[in-house]
C-alpha cells in the first residue's frame, strides 16, 4: 500500500502524464497509469510536478527588517552594510527567530523547500547564529536549512571576525563564507580567502563566499577563490556569490577565468534582483546591468544558480521570496528568452541549486525524497511566463502546503466569463 500517489503530472523534463507513487517519505515509482492502491491521491490534472525550489543564497538573520533603524537612501551595497550594522545592537534571538520563521513559512507555501542562508558572524554575541541554528532544527521537517558562517564586516577586516566565525562552526554552522572584496586591500581580500578556504578544508565543509559583489573590473577575487579551490582540494565544495565584477571585466581576462574556474568546479550564485538594484549605481548612461555572466558561466559548463539574496532588508525593499520571480529575472537581465534559456532560468532555482547546497536525494526519480510542488502551469517555461499557485507543496510524502487553483473571471456585455491564463504556446 502506498501513502501517496500523485496521478497524471508532466515533469519538467517534458515526460506528461505521469503518476508518482510515494511510500516512507520517498519516490518509489514514476510512471503513466500506476495501478496500485494508496492511502492518499492527488488529481494533478496534467500540471507540472517540480522538484522544490532551491533558494541557494539567502539572509535570513536580515529578512522582514525593512525601516529598522531606516531605509537605505542611496541604494548600494556599502549603505546596506552600514546601516545593518546600525541595527546590529538592537537584535535578539526573538527578534530575529520571529523574522526567519514568518520568512520560512512564506518559502514554504511557494514551494521553496531548501535554502543556504548566510549568518552574520560579526557580533561578538552571535545571536543570529543561535537563532537561526534554532530556526534550522524547528524547520527541519519542513525544510532544509543550510547555514553560511558569513563575516559581514570584513574576515581581517572586524577584529574578531576568525573567533567568531571558528565559535560558529563550531556550533554548527554548516559552511564556511567570505567576503573578500569588503576586506581594506585587495591583498587582505586574498589572505582572507586563503585563511578561509584552509579553515574549511582542515574542518570538511564547503565554501560560500560572497565575492567580487563590486562594479570594479578589477576585483578579481574569483581568481583566487579558484586557485585555492585547486590547491586544498575543495574542487566541487566552492560557491562564488554575486561575481558582479565579472560583468565588467575585460572579455579577454574572462576568456582565461571560466576554464579555470570549470576545472575546479567553482559553482557560480547569481543574485539577479538584488543586483540588478545595487549595482551601478555610480553609472550615469549608460548603466551597467551589474548582474554576473550567466549565460557565459553556463555555456563553459560551470554549474550557475539564482538565489533571491534578501527579502524586505537593508539591501532590497521587495520580493517575497518567490523563486519564480528570481528565475524571471535573472532571464530578463541575461537576455536568456531561447527555449534553452528560460529551461536554464528554472534550473538555476531547481536543480542547479541543489548541486549547490551538495543536496542528497533531491530530484524526481525513484528513491529520491518525495519532496515536489505542483504547480498550476503546465510546463517549467509556463510557470515561468504564468508565475502561478502552487497548488501541492510536498514534503516527504506529506501536504505541508495548498493554495487553490486560481480562476478569474470577467464581465463583459452582462455575460461572466472565465479567464484562461494557459498559454499551451509552448
Ligand atoms: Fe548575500
Amino acid at each position: 500500500m502506498l501513502d501517496l500517489l500523485v496521478r497524471n503530472v508532466n515533469l519538467p523534463d517534458g515526460r506528461k502524464g505521469v503518476d508518482i507513487a510515494i511510500k516512507e517519505g520517498k519516490i518509489v515509482q514514476l510512471a503513466k497509469g500506476i495501478e496500485a492502491a494508496a492511502v492518499s491521491e492527488i488529481d494533478g490534472q496534467g500540471y507540472l510536478a517540480s522538484p522544490p525550489f532551491v533558494d541557494s543564497h539567502f539572509h535570513l538573520d536580515s529578512a522582514l527588517s525593512l525601516g529598522q533603524p531606516r531605509l537605505n537612501q542611496s541604494g548600494t551595497l556599502l549603505e546596506g552594510i552600514a546601516l545593518w550594522g546600525e541595527l546590529k545592537p538592537q537584535l535578539t534571538v526573538e527578534s530575529i527567530k520571529q523574522r526567519a520563521l514568518a520568512m520560512c513559512r512564506w518559502s514554504i507555501s511557494q514551494g521553496t523547500l531548501c535554502i543556504r542562508s548566510h549568518v552574520d558572524i560579526c557580533d561578538d554575541r552571535l545571536l543570529a547564529v543561535e537563532a537561526l541554528l534554532e530556526v534550522r532544527e524547528e524547520m527541519q521537517p519542513y525544510l532544509d536549512l543550510q547555514l553560511v558562517a558569513f563575516p559581514q564586516d570584513g574576515f581581517l577586516r572586524y577584529g574578531r571576525a576568525r573567533e567568531n566565525l571558528l565559535r560558529a562552526l563550531d556550533k554548527g554552522i554548516d559552511v564556511v563564507g567570505g567576503i573578500p572584496h569588503f576586506e581594506r586591500t585587495m591583498s587582505e581580500g586574498a589572505a582572507s580567502i586563503r585563511e578561509l578556504c584552509e579553515i574549511a578544508a582542515a574542518r570538511g565543509l564547503r565554501v560560500d563566499m560572497h565575492c567580487d559583489e563590486s562594479d570594479d573590473p578589477q576585483s578579481r577575487h574569483i581568481e583566487t577563490l579558484t586557485y585555492e579551490t585547486q590547491r586544498l582540494g575543495l574542487n566541487g565544495r566552492v560557491t562564488g556569490s554575486h561575481l558582479t565584477s565579472m560583468h565588467s571585466m575585460d572579455n579577454y581576462y574572462v576568456s582565461k577565468l571560466l576554464p579555470l574556474m570549470c576545472e575546479a568546479g567553482i559553482h557560480a550564485v547569481a543574485n539577479p534582483l538584488i543586483n540588478i538594484t545595487l549595482q551601478a549605481r555610480h553609472d550615469s548612461y549608460p548603466k551597467r546591468r551589474g548582474m554576473t555572466r550567466v549565460p557565459e558561466l553556463m555555456n563553459a559548463g560551470i554549474n550557475v544558480a539564482f538565489g533571491h539574496d534578501c527579502v524586505m532588508d537593508p539591501w532590497y525593499s521587495m520580493g517575497t521570496h518567490d523563486m519564480l520571480e528570481v528565475a524571471s529575472m535573472g532571464l530578463h537581465v541575461a537576455q536568456m528568452t531561447s527555449l534553452k534559456g528560460m529551461q536554464q532560468a528554472y534550473d538555476a532555482v531547481t536543480v542547479n541549486g541543489a548541486k549547490v547546497l551538495g543536496l542528497e536525494g533531491y530530484g524526481l526519480e525513484p528513491g529520491c525524497y518525495a519532496d515536489l510542488v505542483i504547480l498550476q502551469a503546465r510546463s517549467p517555461i509556463e510557470a515561468l511566463q504564468l508565475k502561478p499557485a502552487r497548488l501541492y507543496v510536498i514534503r516527504r510524502g506529506k501536504v505541508i502546503a495548498t493554495t487553490p487553483e486560481q480562476q478569474r473571471s470577467i464581465m463583459l456585455g452582462g455575460q461572466q466569463q472565465a479567464v484562461s491564463f494557459s498559454t499551451g504556446l509552448i
